[in-house]
Formats: C-alpha cells, sequence, structure tokens
C-alpha cells in the first residue's frame, strides 16, 4: 500500500484550542495527521474561535471536550475517540495553565489547580493512551514543559515546579516504552506570543524580551515545529529528549 492510502494517523492534542495548541493542531494536519483537539466544553467563544481558524482542514482537525484533570474524563475522551476516529498515535500534552504568585502570597487552592492541569493532566493522558500505544508497537508522545521548568521564575514555584515534573515524567516513561516503538519526548517553550505571556505584565515582559538573544518572543509555529519534529513517524531514535525552543533565553548542554 502507498503512504498515501494508509489510514492517517490520529494525534491527540491536548490545550489543542489554546495559544500553542492551535498551531500544533494545524502543523500536525499539514503533517498529515487526523487531529482532535482536546479542550475545556466551557471555552465556547474559543471553540467557535477554533473551528474557524481551522476550517481550512475540513474534517482532519475535529473538537473533542474533556477535562484533562479528571482522570475519568480523560478515560472516556479516550475511549469516544478511538470508537469515532481510531487508535490514538499521537499525543501531545500541550493543557496548561498559570496561577502565578510569589510563594509567600501562594494560596493552596493557587498550588493545587495548577498541578492538577500542568502535572496530574499529563498522567491522565499517558495513563490512559500507553497501553494501546504499547500493544500496537507505534506511539509519540510529546509533552510541553516550559523554560521556566528549567531555570525556574520569580512567582512560579508552582507551574516551575509541574514543568520539571512533565520531563522528569517524561524521561521515566520514555525508559517503560521505549522497546515497544512509544517515544517520549520534551519540548521546553520560551516566552511566545500567547494569551498566558499576554496576562503577564508589560513591564516584566519587556525586561524578559531584551533578556532573549534571538530579540523577540516566539511564535506558536516555532513551538509547534518542533512538536511536528518528534511526533514525526521517523523520528523513533529520539526518546527521553528535551528539546528547547526559546530564543537563546537558556542555553545549556
Ligand atoms: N524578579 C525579581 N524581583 C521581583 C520580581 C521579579 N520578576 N517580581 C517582583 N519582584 C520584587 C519586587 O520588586 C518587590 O521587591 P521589594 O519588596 O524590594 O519592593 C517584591 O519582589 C514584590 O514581591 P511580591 O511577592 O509582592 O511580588 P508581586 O506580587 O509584586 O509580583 C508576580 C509577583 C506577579 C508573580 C511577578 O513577579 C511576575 O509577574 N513575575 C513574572 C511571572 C512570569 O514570568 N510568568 C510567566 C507566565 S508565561 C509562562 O509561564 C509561559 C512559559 O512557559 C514561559
Amino acid at each position: 500500500m502507498s503512504q498515501s492510502a494508509l489510514p492517517k494517523r490520529v494525534a491527540l492534542v491536548t490545550g489543542g484550542i489554546g495559544g500553542l495548541g492551535t498551531e500544533i493542531c494545524r502543523q500536525l494536519a499539514q503533517a498529515g495527521r487526523r487531529v482532535i483537539a482536546l479542550d475545556l466544553a466551557s471555552r465556547e467563544d474559543r471553540v467557535a474561535a477554533f473551528h474557524a481558524e481551522t476550517s481550512d482542514f475540513g474534517d482532519a482537525i475535529a473538537f473533542e471536550p474533556a477535562d484533562v484533570s479528571d482522570f475519568d474524563s480523560c478515560q472516556q475522551l479516550v475511549e469516544r475517540i478511538e470508537q469515532r476516529h481510531g487508535s490514538i498515535d499521537v499525543l501531545v500534552n500541550a493543557a496548561g495553565i498559570t496561577r502565578d504568585a510569589s510563594l509567600r502570597k501562594m494560596t493552596p487552592r493557587q498550588w493545587h489547580e495548577l498541578m492538577r492541569v500542568n502535572l496530574d493532566g499529563v498522567f491522565n493522558m499517558c495513563r490512559n493512551v500507553v497501553e494501546g500505544m504499547t500493544a500496537r508497537g507505534f506511539g509519540r508522545i510529546v509533552n510541553i514543559s516550559s523554560v521556566n521548568g528549567q531555570t525556574g521564575q520569580f512567582g512560579q514555584t508552582n507551574y516551575s515546579a509541574a514543568k520539571a515534573g512533565v520531563h522528569a515524567f517524561g524521561m521515566a516513561l520514555a525508559r517503560e516504552t521505549a522497546r515497544k516503538g512509544v517515544t517520549v519526548n520534551t519540548v521546553s517553550p520560551g516566552y511566545c506570543d500567547t494569551p498566558m505571556v499576554a496576562a503577564v505584565s508589560a513591564e516584566i515582559r519587556a525586561q524578559i524580551v531584551a533578556d532573549i538573544p534571538i530579540g523577540r518572543l516566539g511564535s506558536p509555529a516555532d513551538i509547534a515545529r518542533a512538536v511536528a519534529f518528534l511526533s514525526a513517524d521517523d523520528a523513533g531514535y529520539i526518546t527521553g529528549a528535551n528539546l528547547p525552543v526559546n530564543g537563546g533565553y537558556f542555553m545549556s548542554f
């Protein structure tokens, strides 16, 4: 069978209608995936905008509602997708929130809300797809971490801890799935042109941009490019890796 005659692989993108997620969906569809964007049903206005922004892809991009912080919701979602669209071959965990506050002001609620989405969400989704992927002998998992998980950021003890945890989780899972055709990698964006970064005060944002060697915020397309690379069928020898995409803001070896 020629490549084009093969059924499209299904890619699930959590936070799929968000600042980075929408562009990730578009680039995965361009790479020939059948893409399902997962996000909260309650974001009705954003869902409508997402459909408009992805309409040029027709039914290659669909939306399914679920809450990544709720294990049962994730389990039901995976069953629903498998019935409607087929087995999930690519999982991109891009759902994330901020609850910025210095630790002396941070409430337990700000801590727990963030952990439930940014870290529990990765467990809830991976746990529900990993058996299917390993049984079928193919899978690509890409988790979105952050430069702030690598360096720490003032006002982000919760976010930095969760994002560092996302990569550690991925390295551990990569070992468990390495012999089953399933790779697990991390993309660590720097500061990008998204609503999340726009919420940071203009003064702090200007200081951050001044510290980025490339001299600008990243674009969602810069991040989606890395996700598409790591989730490609022929990226099978890259696993447990972190790919920083931060304009040189943090360089390490
Ligand atoms: N660095 C150093 N000192 C800082 C500071 C900073 N970023 N922010 C505040 N301070 C200082 C203040 O100057 C002040 O000093 P004095 O007490 O000497 O006057 C003191 O700390 C104030 O401390 P507070 O606890 O009162 O802090 P605050 O409430 O004023 O501000 C904050 C806290 C809103 C979290 C603010 O620090 C901030 O916005 N930080 C940046 C957070 C950030 O970058 N978030 C990224 C969101 S985007 C994202 O996360 C995507 C991604 O992956 C990159």
